[in-house]
């Protein structure tokens, strides 16, 4: 029988990703324990960057009953061990009823503020110096939430991170794509006042025929108030090449996030590399792109073709609360990484994030300097 474990993992694999089979236990190679355990302490002290993760993804089942008691909300589960046995979930639709369903706790600027700090926290303890982070108002307004609540309970939380934890951090606004493109507008309208703690747009939720292009009015209106744009083109979706031509060549994206059926399309990399354009990827559970025997790894594909790629936890407290160290551990396995691509991985990532250029430069020294005391060049 497959542990709990073993079955949430199985079925996240579809989650942000989709239905394509994760590798078998049995195909990672088998490294010697010191090795390993090196491993995950260079992991661990590596300095990182993230920006593929919803913060509403990083409720954690403990602070969900947190915040339902000082809400006076009623939560149907007994305790936080049912509330996480039920998290399973077969393909993205099923995991995005329990992530919505889960964030309906939030309810005050102090709730978002809790939240977005926990994040950040974990994050700095992590080594993780930068971090661009979603969210998804359209769910908060919809509950009567307003947008200065959730915008400013986020930012009290970035400011106070920034000067106690030194992590810096910004916020990217996602459409949630399967809502209609009025809402999305209304919603962009909302964010305007706000838009110095905004970063970027994005794009998320069910991608099922909700292409890019249905928010190419949303986007144009974003960037011309100066907002970068990344759309997610999650993995083995319908339409998914032609979600990624869109994304590339219609909406001219500034990132993609995950992005790995484009190893299925020589045009489309040449375009991305020709661009220069970088990719959030979650391998956590997504690890493999469908299709022929045998499936393609995403991480060692996209790095052999040539792609700025990123790596990132995506909904760590649905995902067995792994966040990046966890997930880089694995994906290190799994893809057969070395040191000196771990480096290049985070060097990409200081490279692709939308800060300015002196904390960019900080960035890279600390991990110059880690690369150096490591004794790894490249
Ligand atoms: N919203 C939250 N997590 C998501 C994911 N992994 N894919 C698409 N939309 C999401
Ligand atoms: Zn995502």
């Amino acid at each position: 029988m497959l542990s709990r474990r073993g079955l949430v993992r199985g079925v996240l694999g579809a989650s942000c990703a989709a239905l394509a089979p994760s590798l078998p236990a049995w195909s990672t190679p088998a490294v010697p324990a010191d090795d390993a355990a090196d491993m995950v302490r260079f992991i661990a002290a590596l300095p990182k960057a993230e920006y593929h993760v919803h913060l509403e993804g990083t409720l954690e089942a403990e602070m969900k009953f947190a915040l339902a008691k000082r809400n006076g909300l009623d939560l149907p589960f007994a305790d936080v061990a049912a509330m996480k046995a039920s998290y399973v979930y077969h393909d993205l639709p099923s995991f995005l009823a329990i992530y919505y369903d889960g964030m309906k706790v939030l309810r005050t600027e102090q709730d978002f503020h809790d939240l977005a700090y926990a994040y950040l926290a974990r994050a700095a303890s992590q080594n993780i110096l930068y971090a661009e982070m979603f969210f998804d108002p359209q769910e908060h307004l919809k509950r009567g939430v307003p947008m200065a609540a959730v915008i400013g309970g986020i930012t009290s939380a970035r400011e106070s991170a920034a000067a106690q934890l030194g992590i810096g951090s910004q916020l990217i606004l996602c459409f949630v794509r399967d809502l209609s493109a009025e809402s999305a507008m209304e919603t962009l309208n909302a964010a305007l006042p706000f838009r110095q703690h905004l970063v970027a747009v994005g794009l998320d939720s069910d991608e099922k025929d909700h292409p890019p292009i249905k928010f190419a009015a949303h986007f144009a209106k974003a960037r011309a108030a100066g907002l970068k744009v990344t759309a997610h083109c999650d993995l083995n979706q319908k339409d998914i090449l032609e979600h990624i031509r869109q994304a590339i060549v219609d909406i001219r994206v500034d990132r993609i996030d995950h992005g790995g059926n484009i190893l299925e399309s020589p045009e489309l990399i040449a375009m991305a590399r020709a661009r220069n354009l970088s990719f959030t990827v979650c391998p956590s559970f997504s690890g493999t792109v469908r299709g022929e025997a045998p499936p393609i790894d995403v991480v060692r594909g996209m790095l052999d073709a040539g792609l700025n790629v990123t790596i990132n936890s995506d909904d760590p407290a649905y995902m067995g609360s792994e966040y990046l160290n966890e997930v880089l551990v694995q994906a290190q396995a799994r893809s057969a990484l070395t040191k000196a691509e771990l480096v290049g991985l985070s060097r990409n990532a200081f490279k692709a994030g939308w800060m300015g250029e002196a904390p960019r430069a900080a960035c890279l020294a600390r991990l110059d300097a880690f690369a150096r005391a490591e004794g790894v060049t490249g």
